[in-house]
């Protein structure tokens, strides 16, 4: 079975830890889309790991991990990444494949980025400033670099011609001190030698692996509300989290997946920008944020937090055929007296129950919450859906039923251990 794990809310769910759980039934983690702007945290025995672009399945020996052609990759993020899992003991060695189509963070981008950032002024996305727009700016634009151009053989536009065109064309557009492209070429140059022995062709690679019978888990980075297309635009990322990605990010066919699995956590955060339409600006708000340490994995900027919003989910269920939830961070409710559910938007005074795609009217939506009685037992730890405190299982029951779909994983803390693996029948085959 090969399955998808994507974000079902605004990004940080915890897929990291549910892709590094799932992992032993695989032979292949591939990410499909994304930067380093992702960060998808794992822990092991209390050591703590944040992948960016490194698929989270790197963690278990003998695992292959691929890069596919829908990322952008700063090669010295990636350098650095690989560098920091030596040091924590983990070898990355050959275990890591790069699509040749994957197209290339250049220096400038990060500089466009913050520019770009700046003069939006009060509309500024909030991005992670890591020139993960305009990389894909320039791939949309075909002037963007590719992986595979750095091999430099016989192309139609050699690369010295490619980068000269490109940094001239930032010199025009930021003032200040011209870019010297010979120095982007050469800093290429050299990050070609070390990346060489990861480039591959993945879409032939995958369809081999595939053909011996190798299952792939498809990492997602991002959520679906952070979609280019699917999202909250323009307060989104450049790129598709969501399942449309796979294909078109690691070179596959529709039929390449067997299963959606949808993370999502029971309180709900975004970046500093862009709706969230359950947001909490008072003490439960600081609490969520303190208790479930809500500060981003990349950036290491506060959350914004707040209630579970189920017609957020719901979307996500739809446009990305999510067949199972894995309700992340239970734990984090714990305590709470009462616990509310967006079931719904109030939007000037009529009753919605989806998503809507435009800003202006999501902006005009309140949520229409549902009250649920919370727990006193703590929830971190449990093993078995049984073992959960009956206002936690009469919670995550609740949240079945308006999102539509069924809790196959409930995390209940960060470590791998913290997790209960349902075995009840409403739950895939595939997760059992
Ligand atoms: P990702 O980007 O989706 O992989 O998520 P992040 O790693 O950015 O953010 C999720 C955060 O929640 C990380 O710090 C995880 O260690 C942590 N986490 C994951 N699951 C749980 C859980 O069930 N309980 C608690 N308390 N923390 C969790
Ligand atoms: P993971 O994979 C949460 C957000 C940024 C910003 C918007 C655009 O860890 O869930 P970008 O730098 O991509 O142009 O920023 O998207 N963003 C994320 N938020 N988790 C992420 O990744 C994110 N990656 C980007 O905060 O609002
Ligand atoms: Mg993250």
């Amino acid at each position: 079975m090969n399955i998808a794990v994507l974000g079902a809310q605004w990004g940080d769910e915890g897929k990291g830890k549910i892709v590094d759980l799932l992992t032993p039934s695989f032979s292949i983690v591939a990410r499909y889309q994304g930067g380093h702007n992702a960060g998808h945290t794992v822990y092991v025995q209390g050591q703590k790991f944040v992948l960016h672009l490194i698929p989270s399945g790197i963690l278990h020996p003998g695992i292959t991990c691929i890069i596919g052609n829908g990322l952008v990759i700063d090669p010295q993020a990636l350098f650095a990444e690989v560098d920091q899992l030596a040091s924590l003991g983990v070898a990355v060695g050959d275990r890591l494949v790069i699509s040749n189509k994957a197209h290339l963070i250049l220096p400038y981008h990060r500089e466009l980025d913050l520019l770009s950032e700046a003069r939006r002024g009060d509309r500024k996305i909030g991005t992670t400033s890591r020139g993960i727009g305009p990389a894909y700016e320039d791939k949309i634009a075909r002037r963007g670099v590719r992986v595979g151009d750095l091999a430099e053989v016989a192309s139609e536009t050699p690369l010295a011609d490619a980068v000269r065109e490109n940094v001239e064309a930032r010199n025009r557009l930021i003032g200040g001190a011209a870019m010297d492209w010979r120095r982007v070429l050469d800093h290429l140059r050299t990050a070609w030698v070390r990346l060489k022995p990861w480039v591959k062709d993945v879409s032939l690679y995958l369809a081999e692996a595939r053909r011996a019978g190798r299952a792939v888990l498809y990492e997602g980075a991002q959520g679906t509300l952070l979609d280019i297309d699917h999202g909250t635009y323009p307060f989104v990322t450049s790129s598709n989290a969501t399942i449309g990605g796979v294909c078109t990010g690691l070179d596959v066919g529709p039929r390449a997946g067997d299963g959606v699995l949808g993370v999502g956590r029971a309180c709900t955060t975004r970046g500093r920008e862009g709706p969230l339409p359950t947001e909490l600006n008072d003490e439960i708000g600081t609490r969520l944020r303190e208790s479930g340490q809500e500060y981003g994995a990349s950036t290491g900027r506060p959350r914004r937090c707040g209630w579970y919003d189920a017609v957020a989910v719901r979307y996500a269920v739809r446009v990305n055929g999510v067949d199972a939830l894995a309700l992340t961070k239970l734990d984090v409710l714990d305590g709470l007296d009462e616990i509310q559910i967006c079931t719904a938007y109030c939007c000037n005074g009529t009753t919605l129950a989806e998503f809507p795609g435009d800003l202006g009217q999501l902006a005009a939506c309140t949520p229409v919450y549902e009250s649920v009685p919370g727990w006193c037992v703590p929830t971190k730890g449990a093993r078995r859906f049984s073992d959960l405190p009956e206002g936690a299982q009469r919670y995550i029951r609740r949240l079945e039923e308006v999102t539509g779909v069924p809790t196959g994983i409930i995390s209940t803390g960060s470590d791998r251990d913290e997790t209960i693996i349902r075995e009840e029948s409403v739950v895939p085959r595939w997760l059992r």
